[in-house]
């Protein structure tokens, strides 16, 4: 039967990849390697960096897996996402059922870790949902939300408190929630930090964690706001992308 693994590769430095990541991937037969256009070419190169650094072998090789731009969301964004999903699967059908022979493994190379704001697990699902047969497992990665809270020497909770992992637009739709807890949001495009009740908000901030461009900023929200936001435009007119993680929390005492 065919194999499917899915491994987490970490959130941008190579030596986030785990032992059991470098075994899985020596394993490989055919390393499906996403192609979101030139803007994430740098995320393209970090995965076949990660191949040529860690597999040992020859009889590997690449498939370039076209991903098609999601439509604008509109009023329905999970309607907009389910289509994307769907296309999605049956793309990777025709590319598993052609590129991978019976007995072969494949490997999807994930972003952080598989489980936090990542499609490939559902896609994946969808994929077998069409009626192709095979096995798949899980490699788990490093995340985003643990390179940052590293970075920052944090503890992501307050003792015996909760930690929320969250989206920027549902934090600029609902500001900051103090049943929450400590607060980490992705996936931020418009700043929803410069946009909430700053008082008495602290602040961790990171973008390209674990690359060489890290950049970090730390402390009260109604301070480091706007710094931010310049940071993080001058960062991206440097690198023609950005990603960033932050960790809100009200200030104790
Ligand atoms: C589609 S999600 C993927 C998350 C990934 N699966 C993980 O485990 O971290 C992309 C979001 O993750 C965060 N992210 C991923 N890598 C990052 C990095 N190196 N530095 C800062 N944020 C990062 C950003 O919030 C970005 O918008």
């Amino acid at each position: 039967m065919r194999r499917i693994r899915i491994i987490g590769i970490g959130a941008g430095n190579p030596e986030h990849v785990t032992i059991q990541a470098v075994r899985a991937l020596n394993r490989v037969d055919v390393v499906f390697v996403p192609d979101k256009g030139s803007e994430k070419a740098a995320l393209r190169e970090l995965r076949e960096e990660i191949c040529r650094r860690y597999i040992e072998h020859d009889n590997w090789r690449t498939v370039s897996l076209s991903v098609p731009k999601r439509a604008a969301a509109g009023d329905d964004y999970r309607g907009s996402v389910d289509d994307w999903h769907a296309a999605l699967a049956e793309s990777y059908e025709r590319l598993f059922r052609e590129e991978l022979g019976e007995g072969q493994t494949g490997a999807l190379l994930v972003w952080g870790d598989p489980s936090l704001y990542d499609s490939t697990l559902r896609i994946i699902a969808a994929v077998r949902a069409r009626g192709l047969e095979f096995d798949y497992d899980v490699v788990p990665g490093i995340t985003s939300v643990q390179a940052l809270a590293a970075a920052h020497r944090l503890v992501l909770n307050r003792i015996g408190e909760p930690v929320t992992i969250t989206t920027g637009r549902r934090l600029a739709e609902s500001g900051f929630r103090d049943e929450d807890g400590s607060t980490v949001v992705m996936l931020d495009g418009e700043q929803a930090f410069s946009k909430i009740d700053p008082a008495g908000l602290e602040i961790w901030w990171g973008a390209y964690l674990g690359a060489p461009q890290e950049r970090l900023v730390s402390g009260p929200l109604a301070e480091m706001s706007e710094r931010i936001v310049r940071e993080r435009e001058a960062a991206r007119a440097e690198n023609g992308w950005i990603m960033d993680t932050y960790l809100l929390r009200r200030r104790s005492g």
